[in-house]
């Protein structure tokens, strides 16, 4: 008898790294579904619109609906609001787009026959910690997007523990690469610096520029999250995913400016402004590798400079994109940037 083809569903299949993750599924002949609610994600992103359907997994009948239908066999999830530095001010979303629509899915997944979780988690459960992060320490997140996945994270453990199904866990960092959302002012630097610049406008850096990252381009992250799914060596482990080249936000706000202009010809008006550190944004951020090297033998092979070239090219012809503001945040602050609420960006 023939086998069943495994079917696959992609959550935030509209976003970002979901509908590239969707889109390399779907090249590799896997049978794929995808659900997004469209809050941050984009219908320009979704290739095959026969397989995907809007729904806010928010909605805990409506999902379980869908996921009775559907019966997946394997889920990468990744619906999110994934604005970290904003999630202070915003604690209610994301504790439900993260914590409680991961919890509608999870359960009724589980239902009818889950085989395997690939969970899109972040390096933001590790917080303030000594760089670069590694797998084994005990995450410390400092903000509340980092303990909506922290607890993703453990959720997930055990659930499987109880219910029999594998999971994955990756922990990706600072993704960055064409079909990323522009139009968010909260989050997603590298995008917000070049959507200021083709608004004809210089960006801004919070703090002195010293804060390190490493940026990470989609076309190293999105193959590698599917390989790990799909080895037998990352069942039930967790994954850093990304680069390892961490830079400061100087450096790449150099590079974003002279891959725009041309090296020498930056003029002085787009010099970025300095505007006071963010609360609880951690100094120094990024990962060690060597677990995903050893389990799925990734090489970053996208270089900082030729990636944002490439966004560069890719945000061009998009042309330059409103940003969209929230109408109001759960808890306003008086330190919350002003670049926020005098909406500057
Ligand atoms: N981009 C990064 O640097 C990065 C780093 C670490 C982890 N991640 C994680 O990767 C995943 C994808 O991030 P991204 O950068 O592509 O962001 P994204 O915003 O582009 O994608 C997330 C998608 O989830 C959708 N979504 C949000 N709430 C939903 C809901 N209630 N129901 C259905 N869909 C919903 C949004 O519309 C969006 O399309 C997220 O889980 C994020 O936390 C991203």
């Amino acid at each position: 008898m023939k086998k069943r083809k495994a079917k696959i569903l992609v959550t935030g299949s509209a976003g970002f790294i979901g509908s590239h993750v969707y889109d390399l599924l779907k090249s590799q002949e896997h049978e794929v579904y995808g659900v997004d609610d469209l809050s941050g994600g984009f219908m320009r992103n979704v290739s095959d619109k026969k397989r995907f359907t809007k729904l806010d997994l928010r909605d805990r009948d409506k999902t379980a609906a869908y996921i009775a239908k559907l019966k997946p066999d394997i889920i990468f999830h990744l619906a999110a609001d994934a604005t970290e530095g904003r999630s202070q001010f915003t604690p209610f979303s994301a504790i439900d787009r993260n914590i409680i629509a991961y919890t509608n899915l999870l359960v009724p997944a589980i239902k009818h026959g889950l085989k395997k979780m690939i969970l899109t988690s972040s390096m933001s459960v590790y917080g303030a910690q000594q760089t670069p992060f590694h797998e084994d320490l005990i995450p410390q997140p400092e903000d509340i997007y980092g303990i909506a996945k922290t607890a993703m994270e453990q959720e997930t453990k055990i659930m499987s523990k109880v219910y029999g199904f594998k999971y994955v866990i990756v922990r990706p960092h600072n993704v960055y690469g064409p079909r990323q959302n522009l139009s968010d002012p909260y989050r997603n630097v590298v995008g917000i610096f070049i959507n200021r610049l083709l608004h004809s406008k210089n960006f801004y850096i919070y703090g002195d520029g010293k804060q390190k990252r490493a940026f990470s381009h989609i076309n190293d992250v999105a193959p590698a999250m599917i390989r790990a799914a799909f080895s037998s060596k990352c069942e039930d482990k967790i994954l850093n995913l990304g680069s390892d080249n961490p830079v400061t936000l100087n450096k790449l706000s150099r590079v974003v400016l002279e891959e725009f202009f041309g090296s020498d010809k930056i003029p002085a008006k787009f010099l970025p402004k300095k505007f006071p550190a963010r609360l609880q944004e951690v100094k120094y951020a990024f990962s060690s590798h060597k677990v995903a090297e050893r389990l799925i033998g990734t090489k970053v092979k996208v270089p900082l400079r030729s990636g944002v070239k490439d966004m560069i090219s890719w945000a061009r012809s998009l042309g330059p994109q409103p940003f969209v503001y929230l109408v109001s945040m759960d808890l306003e602050h008086d330190l919350s940037p002003s670049t926020w609420k005098a909406k500057l960006i």
